[in-house]
């Protein structure tokens, strides 16, 4: 069974909840916290970010990151590129990053993605199963010292 999120925009009201969103100590390597996130989206206009909290029930659970409809260039993939996503260390496993991705694609073939565009750091723990299993394939590319993945939307 899918499990059942919903996307939620970030306001005053939900803020600190949401940056109590954490990854497992030894996840951190692989992913930048919330708070980088909004730092990164603020200073970044040009990655044109696009961000929602991730909720099951009342409480939030993660959060998701695109750059969507880019203008791709050096150092920017795109146009859709998943540039970050975490789900809460007690929340892992249950389907919820799926069920993300899932909504994000929707979203985005509904605004004319034909394909969206992910890097990840490799090692041990890495999110690779994970991209994998859902559909992404590696493009060949490395950025910055992370592997390149693309899901075909056609
Ligand atoms: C990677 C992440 C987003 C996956 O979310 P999730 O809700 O735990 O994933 P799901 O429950 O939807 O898992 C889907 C499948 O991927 C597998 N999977 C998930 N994370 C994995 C990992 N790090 N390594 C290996 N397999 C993984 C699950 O076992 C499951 O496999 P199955 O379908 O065979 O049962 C989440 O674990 C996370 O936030 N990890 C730390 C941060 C991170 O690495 N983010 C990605 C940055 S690029």
């Amino acid at each position: 069974m899918t499990a059942q999120i919903r996307l939620v925009e970030v306001t005053d009201e939900n803020r600190d909840a949401v940056l109590a969103v954490r990854v497992r100590p030894d996840q951190q390597r692989f992913v930048a916290s919330v708070e980088k996130s909004f730092l990164d989206a603020e200073r970044e206009p040009e990655g044109k970010p696009w961000y929602r909290a991730v909720y099951a029930g009342d409480e939030p659970v993660g959060f998701v990151m695109l750059s969507w409809n880019l203008v791709p260039g050096p150092g920017l993939l795109g146009p859709f590129y998943l540039w970050r996503l975490l789900i809460g260390a007690r929340h892992q496993g249950r389907g919820y990053g799926t069920a993300i991705l899932d909504e994000v694609v929707a979203l985005i073939r509904a605004d004319g993605a034909e394909e969206l565009f992910t890097s990840y750091v490799p090692g041990e723990g890495c999110p690779e199963p994970f991209y994998l299993g859902y559909g992404f394939l590696p493009t060949g590319d490395i950025e910055d010292g992370e592997i390149v993945l693309k899901l075909d939307l056609h």
